[in-house]
């Protein structure tokens, strides 16, 4: 008997099987062999939200849950966040490794040099409404951009996909600052290519009538830090949408809308909105235990957002390093009110029974919406700033899925419960 195998007794039957062990991980797929009569479908494993089903390998991130470690290929989150850029990152995310100085200069440059948008691009974020959600009109113009390079349907052709990857990286924050600029009612301002990545965002975001913008160096670098802190975080809901869609073989910008689609929900990138209108409605530090009682009343439904995840069982470490940033914003901007209310709430949520049984400990949303907010970005763009950072993850899951040759449209099964056959009723009858 193989030693890295599985042996499984069908009491149904008594019949028994071997079922090979890879990876700390049986094949689904080998448990189809399992029926009681030869024209059984075969056995299925039934796994809503996929709780504990690995639907692909990756080489991308590593998550130790349990010992709240972080890597990106490899390299410590905390190394990354303190020694290097967010394109350099991103670079490292898509392509495996720490580019040299000549592919880093030309990676820069690349994305750099494709930041502009087509002019029908601004005509049609004019359509929006006054008041549209800047995550709204960022999902749908990205979606919108497949219109503009049909030629981005070749998703086999490595040239092509390379073009891609430097439209969409470079143009998210265009895109974004747009969204931003018509929900304030400003023109839009044009991105400046001797910024860098993070300065050229602010630059466009808030340049007024001066004729050269100067973003300030501790809110560009923080920025930076919070861009790489979003870079990817593996099978998440929003990467899982991006191998989805794009697994029909769409264009990475259709498949990139539907990511950009399940971040903006608040359990996952709308979730540091949330946090912050949290802050808000408890209102002062003296209010902070009957909203904790609340939570665990659960009255209304309400949770403490900006805690707890699906897989940190810890303290998550990019919750960590956004609170020893927040000091740096807060020198410069001065400190965001609501910060007593926040640490607080950490300190009663760690202390209390409920929070440390179910190991609910701060996410990354919980502290980043306080920086935003002390940098002056309104609530909803909250989420915004997260599909940036995210956008070099969703970018490297999509083509290692596509270059997986192990991978096929994604179609999962189901336990179908409903009715059997039964006869259709006339209306008159009903
Ligand atoms: N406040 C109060 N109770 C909570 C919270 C919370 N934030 N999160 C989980 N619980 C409780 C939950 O009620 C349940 O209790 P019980 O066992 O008594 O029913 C238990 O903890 C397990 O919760 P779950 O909903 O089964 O856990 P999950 O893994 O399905 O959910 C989560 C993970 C992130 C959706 C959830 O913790 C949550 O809703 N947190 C608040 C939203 C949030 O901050 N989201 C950002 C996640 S990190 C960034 C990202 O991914 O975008």
């Amino acid at each position: 008997m193989a030693k890295d195998s599985l042996s499984v007794t069908d009491n149904r039957t008594g019949k028994q099987y071997e079922i090979p062990i890879e990876n700390g991980a049986i094949r689904g797929m080998d448990l189809r062999q399992i029926k009681v009569k030869e024209d059984d479908f075969g056995l299925m494993s039934y796994d809503p939200a996929f709780m504990n089903t690995a639907s692909c390998k990756s080489t991308i991130t590593f998550i130790d849950g349990d010992k709240g470690i972080l890597r990106y290929r490899g390299y410590p989150i905390e190394q990354v966040a303190e020694k290097s850029s967010y394109l350099e990152v991103a670079y490292l995310i898509i392509y495996g490794e720490l580019p040299n100085k000549t592919q880093l200069d030309d990676w820069k440059y690349n994305i750099t040099h494709h930041t502009f948008v087509h002019e029908n691009v601004k005509k049609f974020m004019d359509g929006f409404h006054y008041d549209a959600h800047p995550m709204g009109m960022f999902t749908s113009t990205m979606a919108a951009l497949s219109t503009f390079y049909p030629e981005a349907k070749n998703i086999f052709d490595k040239e092509s996909r390379q073009t891609q990857i430097y439209r969409l990286i470079g143009k998210v924050t265009t895109i974004a600052a747009f969204a931003y600029r018509h929900a304030m009612g400003l023109p839009y301002s044009h991105p400046d290519n001797d910024l860098s990545y993070a300065g050229n965002f602010l630059n466009m975001l808030f340049k007024m009538s001066e004729p050269k913008y100067k973003p300030n160096p501790a809110l560009e670098k923080a920025l930076d830090v919070l861009f790489i802190l979003h870079a990817d975080h593996e099978q998440n809901c929003s990467a899982s949408a991006m191998r989805n869609v794009g697994s029909s073989h769409v264009d990475p910008y259709s498949a990139l809308a539907g990511a950009s689609a399940a971040l903006y929900g608040p359990l996952h990138g709308g979730a540091n909105e949330a946090v912050l209108r949290m802050l808000r409605e408890i209102g002062s530090k003296d209010k902070v235990p009957a909203f904790i009682k609340e939570v665990k009343e659960g009255k209304g439904d309400k949770r403490l957002m900006g805690f707890g995840h699906r897989v940190y069982k810890n303290y998550d470490p990019r919750a960590k390093i956004i609170k020893k940033l927040a000091d740096d914003v807060f020198e410069v901007t001065g400190r965001n009110p609501l910060l007593d209310i926040a640490l607080e709430l950490e300190k009663i949520a760690l202390e209390d029974e409920y929070f440390i049984k179910r190991k609910l400990y701060p996410n990354v949303d919980f502290y980043s919406g306080l920086i935003y907010q002390a940098m002056k970005f309104p609530v909803d763009m909250f989420p915004v700033l997260f599909a940036i950072g995210r956008t070099s993850g969703w970018v490297a899951q999509w083509e290692e899925m596509l270059l997986d040759p192990e991978q096929k449209i994604a179609r999962p099964r189901q336990l179908y419960l409903g009715h059997g056959s039964r006869q259709y009723v006339p209306l008159v009858r009903r």
